[in-house]
């Protein structure tokens, strides 16, 4: 069986020393002779292996003691929702920042909670660049503030932290958590999926500072209320216990390749490696300011789109596959999460630099 460079956009590649452990683990957890599938999530197995697993995740990104931390379902599109019905705190409107699709979508969703405020948009310049933060409009009155760290679909990272002007910030990380060090004490909530840098689909991961826990009102219901999930450690309903499990190989994972300040070398290595290869060619472009581009998501565009179809092919053929660019804006997307080892970045460049020779 050969494994590819899978260049998804999420769910996306997984370490392989992480499903060599879950296959290991399939049958017989530990000497259970239980699959962790198999497990009551009440049970002291699962116990076990949800405590190390939040533990882990803890450590790595060194969240202080008075934030909560959340292990949800419904996706990161359910925060979109859930952050206005929990932290409004009675008040009618939230500032948003729309740098992408995906700010796009928390700011539709939250506009169904209250008003919405466009703190800064980069819409007009086709979303390739995140506007300056001395031109942001925060409203004092606003409830909190929120941007999106990493827009998947087009490439765009913040390196920096706007200033929430004394509002709580809250972030959209899906696309990249755990891919750089992030001073959690400067948000008051932090939220992200794990299908890109944190395991399979299936877990919402909450970071919420204590504040702005116990605000949300009585008539939101109990499985999106911060403060009953707080309380039950996640498992007011039965969790994704599989899910959490994996979570946990990936976490231990990135734990032994020495942490979030190290993978974060290994992104920047990597990135700067094919944002070089795109510069360097006059068949490749990428259309983002430079210093917005994102470690993560790299989309390119060739010269001639009547070759996107062949690239497409020859690429699934040497290995490298999901490459196709999202469907909104079209091209290519290679996303070089945490689990996209150099070797594959490699592998692309070259399989890039060749189709380029022969077309
Ligand atoms: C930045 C960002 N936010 C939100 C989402 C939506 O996540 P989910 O499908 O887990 O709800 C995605 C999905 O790709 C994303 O990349």
């Amino acid at each position: 069986m050969a494994r590819i460079y899978n260049f998804s956009a999420g769910p996306s590649m997984l370490p392989e020393v992480v499903l060599l452990k879950a296959q290991q683990e399939m049958l017989d957890w530990q000497g259970s002779g239980m699959s962790v599938m198999e497990m009551s999530h009440r049970g002291k197995e699962f116990m076990a292996i949800a405590e190390s697993m939040k533990n882990d995740f803890v450590e790595l990104l060194a969240i202080p003691a008075n934030y909560k931390v959340l292990f949800l379902q419904g996706g990161a599109t359910a925060q979109f929702a859930m952050i206005p019905q929990n932290i409004l705190n009675g008040k009618a409107k939230a500032c948003y920042a729309n740098t992408g699709a995906w700010s796009t979508g928390a700011i539709k969703e939250a506009g169904k909670y209250c008003e919405v405020g466009i703190a800064a948009s980069s819409e007009q310049a086709g979303f390739t660049t995140i506007p300056d933060f001395a031109d942001w409009v925060v409203d004092d009155e606003a409830a909190y503030l929120h941007y999106t760290s990493n827009e998947t679909i087009h490439g765009v990272e913040f390196n920096d932290v706007p200033d929430a002007k004394g509002l709580p910030l809250v972030c959209d990380m899906s696309s990249n958590i755990l891919s750089r060090p992030v001073d959690v004490s400067r948000y008051g909530l932090i939220y992200a999926g794990t299908q890109k840098n944190m395991g399979p689909s299936g877990v919402t991961v909450v970071i919420v500072r204590e504040d702005l826990v116990g605000l949300a009102p009585k008539t939101v219901p109990s499985v999106f209320n911060y403060e009953q999930q707080a309380k039950s450690d996640s498992m007011l309903n039965t969790p994704a216990t599989y899910n959490w499990y994996l979570l946990g190989l990936v976490l231990q994972w990135l734990k032994g390749e020495g942490g979030v300040a190290e993978i974060e070398q290994r992104n920047i290595r990597k990135a700067d490696k094919l944002y070089q290869a795109i510069d360097q060619s006059s068949l490749y472009s990428n259309p983002v300011v430079k210093e917005c581009r994102s470690r993560m998501n790299i989309p390119f565009v060739l010269a001639d789109a009547n070759l996107d179809k062949e690239f497409l092919s020859l690429a699934e053929k040497n290995g490298l596959g999901s490459l196709k660019g999202h469907r909104s804006v079209g091209g290519m997307r290679a996303s070089i999460y945490n689990a996209m080892p150099e070797a594959g970045v490699d592998a692309l460049i070259a399989f890039m630099a060749e189709f380029e020779r022969t077309h």
